[in-house]
């Protein structure tokens, strides 16, 4: 790391080079003052390494370090000693520097919060002063692997012959279906760019024109309301292949995964199982399940049962009950589960209450439906868990998509809660299968699953007008600790079929002009069989890290209302930029 201003970096020297005279640069961390000595931690990206200034040896230096502040940026020459008292935490902490020349380099505000890994700042406070954020070990340690892993993707698919190619920022609106950000033109009056939700078309034109391995790692722009994990602006690693059936595609990207666990993490990742969309929502509740714990949804027969909560359920034509058995859990506390069914209660799983029944050590039943089951009741109905002696069972009954979905999210809970599974372990596997079109009550109308160029299943092409829910996409998703990190397709090559899925979603011939022009004129030139799909870099790195949003794994994000806090974006502009984009002032025009 040699320079003009230093030989070494603040977190490589060792018991290797006592005696040696070095430089470092960096900025101070801590000033500790014993009197005899003053110490001060010097701090860069690589790490800490102790000064010790001598006020006998060299009573102006250890007059300078005593005044140094928190951040002050200095330079350091001088030998490099063994410490006396070793830290064995720190792996320079074997040595110390004693300057011969101290050198201030600029001088430092007292910082807004404490820049360490354990912080007394808001993230409010840090996202306003990102850049003195970003020197505390957690996010350089972040950044570093992201970046190692952008490293590790690009050696991995340069071996797989992909070509890296960039595609444009200011295009137009692409169908992922969120909203567009766009940018007004100048030199056009009234006319506007979109800002790309994913370079998904512009990829399908580069099978066209023959690139038949392309990938990017690029940001992708998506106007839609915000979670823990999304941000308006994110990147994507966009990979897309022509002369390829769906499982060349899971392989290549299974390998690809696998190749930046090892690399990144040396983590042996097992193969990737293949889940049936299908037998995901009724296992697990949810398109996206984690499998690092087991608890899996058992329904249950619950015909004939006098409880009104479940003959209600069954009344309905989609009407389930079902469960999910905690091993060893029939000790919990009536406090305890009271928190769970106000859990399951809440607005966005609606249900109306939780039935648990508890499988005692001692072999007894005892349950919050005692009134209407009896013991050997209670066992027929809770036959289909396999329960053993001290297992709790959580049962709901609702319309089938409210039972799952709260069946999923109580799943995840309890295994939390409980402490079911290694934080430590993966989970990472391939949802496949998923259906086509869903049925939009609102509009009344099919909607593409994903997108309107995925291609069905081949033995479901012949349902495509007869029964579309039951059509399966060659659509597939990978999952990781229960987040969807990639998400891809075989796309639609054949213009019959194209024209069936664009009339099952309603799509008349001049929207399918206004929208797809351009990418159907393309088709016709000669389209190769091709898919792909895209990973979310900023998800899969906020995962390796064990990060709790992406904005721990993004240099600059925005915060959660779409904001930048530092640059305070978005933010008016003046009434020429304006009126140079042609837009109107509000209140102007009329
Ligand atoms: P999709 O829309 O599923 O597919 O996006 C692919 C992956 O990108 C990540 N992702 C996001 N990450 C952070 N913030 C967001 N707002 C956000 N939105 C999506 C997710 C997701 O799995 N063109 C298709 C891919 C294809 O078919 O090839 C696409 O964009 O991890």
């Amino acid at each position: 790391m040699y320079t003009s201003y230093r030989t070494h970096t603040c977190g490589e020297l060792s018991a290797r080079q006592i005696g040696e005279t070095v430089s470092l640069c960096g900025w101070v961390q801590r000033v500790r003052d014993l009197g005899r000595f003053v110490f001060v931690d010097l701090r860069d990206r690589y790490g800490l390494t102790q000064l010790a200034l001598n006020a006998e040896r060299d009573p102006k230096g250890y007059e300078l370090a005593r005044k140094l502040g928190r951040e002050t940026v200095v330079r350091a020459t001088g030998r490099v000693l063994e410490r006396e008292s070793k830290n064995p935490n720190l792996p320079t902490g074997e040595i110390e520097i004693e300057p011969s020349d101290l050198e201030i380099l600029a001088p430092a505000q007292l910082p807004p919060f404490l820049i360490e890994d354990e912080t007394d700042g808001s993230e409010e406070l840090r996202l306003q002063y990102r850049y003195l954020d970003l020197r505390r070990p957690v996010l350089t340690r972040a950044l570093t692997l992201r970046a190692a892993t952008a490293r590790a993707v690009r050696e991995y698919l340069d071996a797989q012959h992909f070509l890296e190619i960039e595609t444009p920022n200011l295009i137009k609106s692409t169908p992922e279906g969120a909203r567009d950000f766009i940018v007004p033109s100048r030199l056009h009056p009234g006319s506007f760019y979109a800002l790309p939700q994913s370079p998904q078309i512009l990829k399908q034109l580069l099978m066209v024109s023959g690139y038949d391995r392309y990938y990017q790692i690029c940001k992708c722009y998506r106007d839609e309301d915000f979670r823990g994990d999304r941000q308006p602006e994110f990147t994507q690693i966009d990979c897309e292949m022509s002369f390829v059936r769906q499982e060349d595609v899971l392989s290549i990207f299974e390998g690809m995964v696998k190749y930046v666990f090892k690399k990144i993490l040396d983590y042996d990742l097992p193969p990737l199982q293949r889940l049936p969309y299908d037998e995901a929502l009724r296992r697990y509740g949810t398109d996206k399940p984690d499998l690092r714990f087991g608890l899996p949804i058992t329904e249950l027969d619950a015909a004939g049962s006098e409880f009104p909560v479940f003959r209600e359920a069954l009344a309905q034509p989609d009407g389930l009950v079902a469960g999910i058995r905690v091993p060893g859990a029939a000790d919990w506390t009536r406090k305890q589960l009271d928190a769970l069914t106000d859990f399951v209660r809440e607005p966005h799983r609606g249900l109306r209450g939780l039935v648990w029944i508890k499988y005692g050590t001692d072999g007894s039943w005892k349950s919050s439906i005692d009134k209407f089951f009896s013991p050997e009741g209670l066992a027929r109905l809770c036959a289909p868990f396999e329960p053993a002696a001290g297992d709790l069972l959580l049962i709901a009954a609702d319309r089938t998509s409210r039972v799952r979905k709260a069946l999923g999210d109580l799943r995840n809970h309890v295994a939390r809660q409980a402490q079911l599974f290694d934080p430590a372990s993966w989970s990472v596997l391939y949802v496949v299968d998923f259906p086509l079109v869903d049925w939009d009550e609102e509009s009344q109308t099919w909607q593409a699953a994903h997108h309107p160029f995925v291609m069905p299943h081949e033995h479901d092409l012949e349902r495509l007008s007869s029964d579309p829910a039951a059509v399966r996409a060659q659509c597939y998703d990978m999952v990781m600790n229960g987040n969807e990190i990639m998400s891809g397709s075989i796309r639609i090559h054949r213009s019959d079929i194209q024209a069936q899925v664009f009339e099952l979603l309603g799509l008349s011939e001049t929207e399918q002009r206004e929208k797809f022009g351009f990418l159907l004129d393309a088709f016709r030139f000669g389209a190769p069989p091709h898919g792909g799909c895209a990973f979310g870099l900023d998800r899969w790195v906020m995962l390796m890290t064990g990060g709790q949003t992406i904005r721990d794994v993004i240099a600059f994000p925005k915060n959660s209302a779409g904001r930048d806090m530092m640059l305070d974006a978005p933010a008016p502009v003046d009434a020429q930029a304006l009126q140079d984009a042609h837009i109107a002032v509000r209140g102007e025009s009329n």
